[in-house]
């Protein structure tokens, strides 16, 4: 199964605007991903520029820093679980500037 990923990019210290990338996911049959699997493997296989929030000690909905939007609703990515297919729209968390791609502050 392919899930369709668009996501906000955007570095302000060097761009003028903002633009959508797309990425294409491949979700082994039967797993549940969260959003956040699903941006490490855009991370670790397709892009290592993507900028997100990810704390290492947390991962299981506690600490909040992970929240963004995905279709246009603040979610804790960490715990967002993903379709195996079909397409998401990740967006930085609402109210926040953006310092980079998916982070914001
Ligand atoms: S990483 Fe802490 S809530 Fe998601």
């Amino acid at each position: 199964m392919t899930l369709k990923v668009r996501v906000h990019r955007f570095d302000p210290s060097v761009e003028q605007t903002a633009h959508f990338e797309t990425f294409h996911i491949p979700i082994p049959f039967g797993e549940k991903w969260s959003v956040l699997d699903a941006l490490d493997y855009i991370h670790f296989h397709l892009d290592s520029s993507l900028s997100y929030y990810r704390h290492s000690a947390c991962t299981r909905g506690v600490c909040a820093r992970c929240v963004a939007q995905v279709n246009g609703k603040a979610a804790i990515l960490c715990e967002y679980l993903v379709p195996e297919h079909g397409e998401i729209l990740l967006e930085p968390p609402p109210g926040k500037k953006v310092v980079k791609d998916l982070v914001g502050k």
